[in-house]
C-alpha cells in the first residue's frame, strides 16, 4: 500500500523508517512518500501561504501549491486511483474503523493542515476529512503519522504474527484482557493462577470476560456497539453481580 504526504515538514516523517513500519517498507509491503508544497511553487520565496481575506493574525494555506502536489501524485502514481484525507480538527474522529477502511486501499494521500488555516478551498480537494480528537495540533503531521501507523499495522506482513492485530482492543470493538508475563509475583502482585492452568477453554473464557470488565469500567459506551453475544451477556451478568 501506497501512503501519500502533503506536508510542508517531509522529515518530520523520517522517523517512519524505523521499527516494523521501516521493516515494511525495506519489504515493499507499504512505500511512504512525504511531499512539500514548497516544491510546487514558481515565487522566489517558494510562497504556500498569505494572509487571510477580510483580516485577523495569522497566515492561511493557499490552494495553489496543494492542487499542484496533488497533480505531481496523481502522475507519479500513473493515474491510479488514490483517497485523498484532509487532517483537521474539523474532521470525523478518527477511529479503528476507518483504519480498517483505509487498510483496503491501494494508496491513501494525507494532506496535512498547518500555520492558523487553510484555504477552503482545499476542503474540495480531498475524499474525506478526519480529527484525531478534540484537541488542537500545530498542523496535521501527528495525525497523519497517527492515521498511517493504525491502517499500516493492519497489512498483512507489517505485524510479526497475524493473530496479534485481531486480539487488542478495538479490534473487536471492546477493550482488551490485561496481559501478564514473567515473573510469576511481582511486589507482592502475582500473576492470575488460571493463565499457568493450561487450561485453554478456561483461560479463553477469562480473557472475554477481563476484557467485558474493563470495557464496561472504562468504556461502557462501547459496549453500546460492541457486537455481543449470548455468553458475553451472561459474562456481563456476572461481572455486574460481582461488583
Ligand atoms: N490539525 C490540527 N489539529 C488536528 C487534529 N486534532 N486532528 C487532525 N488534524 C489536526
Amino acid at each position: 500500500m501506497r501512503f501519500e504526504i502533503v506536508t510542508l515538514f517531509p522529515e518530520l516523517f523520517d522517523g517512519l523508517r524505523t521499527g516494523l513500519l521501516g521493516k515494511a517498507q525495506e519489504a515493499g509491503v507499504i512505500d511512504i512518500q512525504a511531499i512539500t508544497p514548497r516544491e510546487f511553487t514558481s515565487d522566489r520565496h517558494r510562497t504556500v501561504d498569505d494572509a487571510p481575506y477580510g483580516g485577523g493574525s495569522g497566515m492561511v494555506l493557499m490552494p495553489g501549491p496543494i492542487v499542484e502536489t496533488l497533480d505531481h501524485l496523481d502522475e507519479a502514481r500513473g493515474g491510479k486511483p488514490t483517497h485523498r484525507l484532509l487532517l483537521t480538527p474539523q474532521g470525523a474522529r478518527f477511529s479503528q474503523a476507518h483504519a480498517r477502511r483505509f487498510s483496503e486501499l491501494d494508496s491513501l494521500t494525507l494532506v496535512c493542515g498547518r500555520y492558523e488555516g487553510f484555504d477552503e478551498r482545499i476542503r474540495g480537494l480531498v475524499d474525506e476529512e478526519v480529527s484525531l480528537g478534540d484537541f488542537v495540533l500545530l498542523g496535521g503531521e501527528a495525525a497523519a503519522l497517527a492515521v498511517i501507523e493504525a491502517t499500516a499495522r493492519l497489512l498483512p506482513g507489517v505485524l510479526g504474527n497475524e493473530e496479534s492485530a485481531a486480539d487488542e482492543s478495538h479490534a473487536d470493538g471492546l477493550l482488551e484482557y490485561p496481559q501478564y508475563t514473567r515473573p510469576e509475583e511481582f511486589r507482592g502482585e502475582r500473576v492470575p493462577d488460571i493463565l499457568r492452568s493450561g487450561n485453554h477453554a478456561a483461560i479463553a473464557r477469562w480473557r472475554r470476560k477481563e476484557s467485558l470488565r474493563r470495557t464496561l469500567e472504562r468504556r461502557p459506551d462501547l459496549l453500546e456497539t460492541a457486537a455481543l453475544t449470548d455468553e458475553d451477556h451472561k459474562l456481563l451478568d456476572e461481572i455486574r453481580a460481582e461488583r
